[in-house]
């Protein structure tokens, strides 16, 4: 479906659960309250506000958090998604802590790629901004996904005083098929703490680096990343500049909350609730919100004035 500015949304991002196995400083709070099971959505139900969005044109769709690896039966949901009609592409967004265990059932249930997010290859430095010693078992979920074919992208946003700490992310994608992305850190939930590390200045670091470093003429995924191919490179590395990049123009966008709260845009407070629409099995109510969402996004965020970003959730219960 096509918002009010000719924008196609095709894309929804779920969050499928609060709960996380790490607290990375800039999105999970010190004091944590969950929510209670009984306030998320069903796997059914969830699967029941997809097959509405694919009648509306989505053809997309994200699992995110908090982990959803840590909800149980994310893989089966991820075979659900799968088999609505309309549906092209189903992906993960994970800390990829349980991505190891869960490979098999990922890959047997057709899981079309996945998103790592790690900022650091540093043990140390990994678990400062996490506060736990996993990251062995990041490494071994991403070699996992590789070994069962499915396309590995690592997200890591960088804060500051990290500028060196990118280029051994970068050798990772030398070494290894996969793409490496940089996310400028945006000012929604805990992130509103930290400063933003330009993109910018890590590309203009990375042409002196390799001079050789072309742009992919060609759009890739499904978001607003830019890619770059380096010579010698297995794997390619990506810019998401949310903050000095305004791609707002080509979103395609909507997100479901971990609350079954519909939401047109991330830096926004606005959204509407479906979970009553869907627990009382009314599909035209359910259809009718997902139109509300699209209808309501504005043509675009406003991440560099404060007073205008009214979202107060944190990133864990929105899934980034
Ligand atoms: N700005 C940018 N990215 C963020 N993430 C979490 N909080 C922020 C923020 N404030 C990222 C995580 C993960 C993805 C789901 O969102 O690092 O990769
Ligand atoms: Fe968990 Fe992701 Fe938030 Fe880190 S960024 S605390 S991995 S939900």
């Amino acid at each position: 479906m096509e918002d009010l500015y000719g924008r196609t949304i095709d894309y929804l991002r779920v969050s499928i659960t609060d709960r996380c196995n790490l607290r990375c400083r800039y999105c999970m709070p010190q004091e944590i309250s969950w929510m209670q099971e009984d306030a998320l959505l069903s796997l059914e139900e969830i699967a029941a506000v997809c097959r509405e969005a694919a009648a509306l044109g989505i053809r997309k769709i994200k699992l995110t958090g908090g982990e959803p690896l840590l909800r149980k039966g994310c893989a089966r949901l991820v075979g659900m998604l799968k088999q609505i009609p309309g549906i092209e592409q189903v992906t993960l967004t994970t800390n990829g802590i349980l991505l190891a265990a869960e490979a098999e059932a990922l890959c047997r249930q057709g899981l079309d790629a996945v998103n790592v997010s790690l900022d650091t290859l540093d043990a140390a430095r990994y678990h400062e901004i996490t506060g736990f010693d996993k990251l062995p078992d990041v490494l071994a979920g991403i070699e996992a996904m590789l070994a069962v074919s499915i396309p590995v992208k690592i997200n890591a946003v960088l804060q500051a005083g990290d500028e060196s700490g990118w280029r051994e992310l970068i050798a990772l994608a030398r070494e290894r098929p996969l793409s490496v992305r940089f996310i400028e850190m945006m000012p929604i939930g805990h992130g509103k703490e930290f400063e933003v590390v330009s993109n910018e200045a890590v590309l203009q670091q990375l042409r002196q680096m390799e001079p050789g470093l072309k742009k992919e003429p060609r759009k890739l995924g499904n978001g607003p990343a830019v890619y770059y191919m380096l010579p010698g490179y297995a794997g390619r590395v990506g810019m998401i500049s949310a903050m000095h990049g305004k791609f707002c123009a080509g979103c395609n966008r909507i997100r479901l909350t971990a609350a079954g709260e519909l939401k047109p845009c991330l830096c926004y407070g606005a959204s509407v609730s479906i979970r009553e629409a869907v627990k009382s099995g009314d599909r035209g109510k359910v259809r009718q919100r997902i139109a509300w969402a699209i209808e309501k996004k504005p043509q675009g965020h406003a991440f560099d004035c404060r007073e205008k970003i009214t979202e107060t959730r944190e990133m864990a219960r929105i899934g980034g």
